[in-house]
């Protein structure tokens, strides 16, 4: 079971380390609730997901692809599972920063090995990606990345 705090740990997370940003991609956002958590922290946020039943959010009802057009200036993911990849390949892609929190793997990857290798593909990308860690249950860890140092 994944611990209900996430939503407003790791927005307060975003927020304290992208003070700047004002439009956020929530990919794979489910529900919405990291939509709303961010949206009560003064940031505009569009959730993509499939679930029709949602939140009454700003939300975009498909998957997210790397053709997305990019009106965000930070792109994240919560446990978004087959989405993780393609976050931080389009955050290199429009030069914008991620935050992931990965989940499971979209190739059957046990999780240490699945957080290394996204670790080295945001970094292959010309991204300086570093961790930290949400003080909750379960999945946890956090791959933040950016441009530059
Ligand atoms: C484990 S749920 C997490 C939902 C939410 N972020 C949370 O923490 O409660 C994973 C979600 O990823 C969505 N998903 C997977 N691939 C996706 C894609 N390419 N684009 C958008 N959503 C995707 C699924 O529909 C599902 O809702």
């Amino acid at each position: 079971m994944a611990d209900k705090r996430r939503f407003d740990l790791l927005a307060d997370l975003l927020v304290s380390r992208f003070p700047e940003t004002k439009r956020v991609f929530d990919v794979a956002g489910g529900m919405g609730k990291l939509n709303e958590a961010l949206v009560a922290r003064g940031r505009s946020c569009l959730t993509f997901d499939r679930r029709h039943k949602h939140l009454p959010v700003e939300y975009a009802l498909r998957d997210f692809t790397l053709d997305e057009p990019c009106t965000a200036d930070l792109v994240v993911g919560l446990h978004a599972d087959g989405a993780t990849r393609v976050i931080i390949e389009y955050a290199a892609k429009h030069s914008v920063p991620f935050a992931v929190v990965p989940c499971c793997s979209d190739n059957s990857m046990p999780y240490k090995p699945w957080m290394r290798h996204l670790a080295e593909l945001g970094t292959s990308l010309g991204l300086t990606v570093e961790e930290v860690e949400l003080p909750m249950e379960g999945r946890s860890r956090v791959l933040l990345g950016r441009r530059g140092t």
